[in-house]
Parts: structure tokens; sequence; C-alpha cells
């Protein structure tokens, strides 16, 4: 495997190695310093971003190279240079790409015209980096056996409620994504792709507009903003009405298991989709989450650019 482009292309031979080097570079973030001496990786993004910048520029700098970060309209891509021409020019000066923007496509098509590994930093379908630091995480608190838990999403259907079908499906989980109905449900053919994959690994997937049903037994509780990065600003007070039943409250964690967390992605907003005292609760791991969003890049990049990830037969 070149790229990691999308989430259903890891296998979960390749999680788990990934996983666990990312769990040995929290312990020893200097480890592989050497490992892209005199070597670049871009950093495009379209869109903005907090973590996944500063996660990918220290991961790079840990390992020994050099970040190149190039913000949204930069390139000659935003002026009608095509993305095949851009991604022999970024394959010629750098060693890796990793690309945070709109549409999925374009991010296949940066992969499919680059010789060099490209990561996607999240699209408006997938955030496969994000859902790495999140079962880094999970472990920490669960170990590797995960049977008869429950990991549930709840909220607005999109790029991470995919992400977080398709990586729970791969890990064998019993995942639930609990999201209203129609507009801002999850894609229906990603929902179709976790229960393939899931069939498979011994996972189940649920879908469901029942917020407490999801939330009872539950091993950790999952959600994200509700107005994502392009999402259109007229559809905000509708879409806010439609979400409101899904905030994670003190009375939904009250229905989950006893050791039970609460798991963002972040950004977030602290009276919309979570309430400040969950968040900022006894059970809330976000900020280890976060932390592990360095650990994981930097796991990908090593990998990766080794050659070491195997991919799933496409
Ligand atoms: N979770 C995440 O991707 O955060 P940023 O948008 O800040 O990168
Ligand atoms: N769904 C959010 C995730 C941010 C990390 C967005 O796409 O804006």
């Amino acid at each position: 495997m070149k790229d990691l482009l999308r989430t259903e292309h890891l296998s979960r031979a390749d999680v788990d190695l990934l996983l666990d080097t990312a769990a040995d570079f929290a312990k020893n973030p200097l480890r592989s310093n050497t490992a892209l001496s005199n070597k670049t990786v871009a950093i495009y993004m379209t869109k903005p971003s907090t973590r996944t910048r500063l996660a990918s520029e220290t991961a790079v700098a840990h390992l020994g190279g050099t970040p190149i970060f190039i913000r949204g309209d930069d390139l000659q891509l935003g002026r009608g240079e095509t993305i095949a021409d851009t991604a022999k020019i970024i394959s010629g000066f750098c060693d890796a790409l990793i690309i945070r923007t709109f549409k999925q496509s374009d991010v296949d098509e940066l992969g499919a015209e680059s010789s060099i590994p490209v990561i996607n930093g999240l699209t408006d379908d997938d955030h496969p980096t994000q859902l790495l630091a999140d079962w880094v995480t999970i472990r920490e608190n669960f170990g590797n056996d995960i049977k008869g838990r429950k990991f549930v999403y709840l909220g607005d259907g999109n790029n991470m409620t995919h992400a977080w079908l398709i990586m729970g499906a791969i890990m064998g989980a019993h995942v639930v994504a609990a999201t209203p109905d129609g507009k801002w449900a999850p894609d229906a053919a990603v929902v179709a792709k976790a229960k393939e994959i899931a069939a498979k690994s011994g996972g189940t997937i649920e879908v469901t507009t029942d917020a407490e049903a999801a939330a009872k037994g539950a091993s950790v509780l999952y959600t994200d903003v509700w107005m994502s990065m392009g999402d259109p600003e007229v559809e905000r007070t509708e879409k806010m009405k439609a979400l409101a039943p899904y905030a994670v409250t003190e009375n939904l964690m009250s229905l989950t298991e006893k050791d039970s967390i609460f798991m963002h992605c972040l950004p977030a907003h602290r009276g919309e989709e979570v309430e400040a005292s969950v968040i900022d609760g006894p059970k809330s791991v976000i900020w280890r989450e976060a932390y592990h969003r360095r650990t994981t890049i930097q796991a990908l990049l090593y990998h990766l650019t080794r050659g070491e990830l195997k991919g799933l037969p496409r």
C-alpha cells in the first residue's frame, strides 16, 4: 500500500502495526529520529486545521525530516493547474504528502498520480488519521479485548461517522452510529461497506435514530461538531434542531457502562454537541486522544515511507 487515502483501505494487520508503533512513539517520541533525515513532507490544506497540522509537522520533525506547509490557494492548483501535474511536481520535490481538502475524489486522484505516499488528512467523506488516534486511545483504556463492548458515535452522519463505522468494522467491534434520519444520516454506501467489512471481522454495525438506546451500556460515547467545515450555513438552524436529541449530556453518559469514556475529535462546541461538564469531566479522554494525533501520524509516515503497510486487495 503506497498511500492512506481511505480508512477502508487499511487491513487489520496494518492497523495493529500502526497502533503498536504509535504506542511506542508515545513512550519514546525520538526513537526513529533519522527515519526521514534529508527528506521533506508536504502538508497541503485547503481547510483549517489545528491538530492535524501540528501533529503532522511535529511528527515529521520527530522523524528527522522537514515539513513544508502549503495553505489553501497557494498552489497553482487553485488557478487551474491539474491535479496530475501538481502530483508530479510534489512527487519530484517531496517524499510524502499529507492533504486536507473537500473532495475525496481529489485525494484519490492525487494518490493515483503521485509516486510518493499520500495521506488523507480529512475530506468531506473520511478522516482516517483521526481514527488511528482514537483507537490507540481506546486500547489504552480497554486493552485489546473489546468483546462485549459497544462503541457509540452520536450526532451528524458526517466524515467522522463514516470513519468511525469503517474503522470499528476493521477492528471487529460492535459500533453504533446514532444520527437523525435523512439528510444527516451517514452515507448508505459507507454503511454497506462497513457491514461488508464487519461480516469478515466479526464486528457489528448498527445505525439508529435512538440516542438513548444507543448510549445504554456503551463503553464509548463519541461525538463531533454539528457544522463541519464546508457545511452550508443556510442549514444551520434546521440542523441544530434535528441534532439536539444527539447532544452528549450527563443524562446520556449516565446510561453507559461504569468504565465508559467520552471521546471527541475536536474542535468542540460546548453547549452544542456536548455538555461542558461531560467534555471537561472525569470520563473525558480528549487530551490524550488529541496527543495521539502525533504518535499515529508519526507511525503512519514511518511505515508508509518504508513500504511496510499491506492494505487490502482492491
Ligand atoms: N481533529 C482534527 O482533525 O482537528 P483539526 O481540524 O484541528 O486538525
Ligand atoms: N466533521 C468535522 C471534523 C473536524 C475534525 C469537519 O469536517 O469539519
